[in-house]
């Protein structure tokens, strides 16, 4: 049994990634007000803090991180950062601390989106952050030392998140989180890194 650090999971993806691992080990979970420890991915001293609060783990996974959703024509230079602060330099934080706090043999997991391969209208800031998070893992996997390993989940829109979501991505082939969640097992329990595990 391996201890996992699950940040954004009380959320949609996140609790059916604890759900999932938490048949086979110890899950400690992480988020801005929820969870087991407060943490803002987007803030590296918290992101430090979180680690040193939870002592070594083995994995981590992220699921969380905000995207700015809306039209090119009318978007801003503040709303296209958000996805750049949030989900993506979010998840850079975690990776960059994290290579120093788990254990030899552990990983990262982080988490993209559909959209990176398949644009949509609306979507230029999130094509581009799902993007850079896929290129960051493939390229931080071959310099991650003591054989750690890093991954990403591309999930498609979730049933669970369809009627959230549905006049942003209407024809979208939905997943249900626990086919999701077997992809974040894939991450945390096989033998790859610096690869991207489709969940369409
Ligand atoms: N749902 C989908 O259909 C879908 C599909 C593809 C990709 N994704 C991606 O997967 C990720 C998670 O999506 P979700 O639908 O599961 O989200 P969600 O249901 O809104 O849950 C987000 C989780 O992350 C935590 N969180 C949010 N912002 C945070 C931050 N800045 N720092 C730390 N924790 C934070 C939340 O807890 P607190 O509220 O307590 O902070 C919550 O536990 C997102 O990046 C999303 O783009 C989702």
């Amino acid at each position: 049994m391996r201890t996992v650090l699950v940040i954004g999971g009380t959320g949609t993806i996140g609790s059916a990634v604890v759900r999932e691992l938490g048949k086979r080990h110890r899950v400690i979970t992480a988020g801005r007000s929820s969870g087991d420890h407060r943490v803002a991915i987007e803030d590296i001293d918290s992101v430090q803090a979180l680690f040193a609060a939870t002592g070594r783990v083995d994995h981590v996974v992220v699921a969380a991180g905000a995207l700015h959703v809306g039209p090119l024509g009318a978007m801003t230079h503040q709303q296209f950062r958000v996805g750049l602060d949030s989900k993506l330099m979010g998840q850079v934080n975690v990776t960059l601390v994290a290579q120093h706090a788990l254990n030899d043999g552990g990983s990262i997991t982080l988490t993209s989106g559909v959209d990176a391969h398949n644009p949509l209208r609306g979507c230029a800031n999130t094509v581009a952050v799902n993007n850079g998070i896929e290129g960051f893992a493939s390229g931080a996997a071959i310099e991650l030392q003591r054989g750690l390993r890093i991954n990403v989940v591309n999930p498609s829109l979730l049933e669970e998140s369809a009627e959230q979501f549905e006049s942003l991505f209407h024809g979208l082939e939905t997943v249900p989180a626990n086919r999701v969640a077997r992809a974040y097992s894939r991450c945390v329990e096989g033998a790859e890194s610096g690869k991207t595990y489709r969940a369409w």
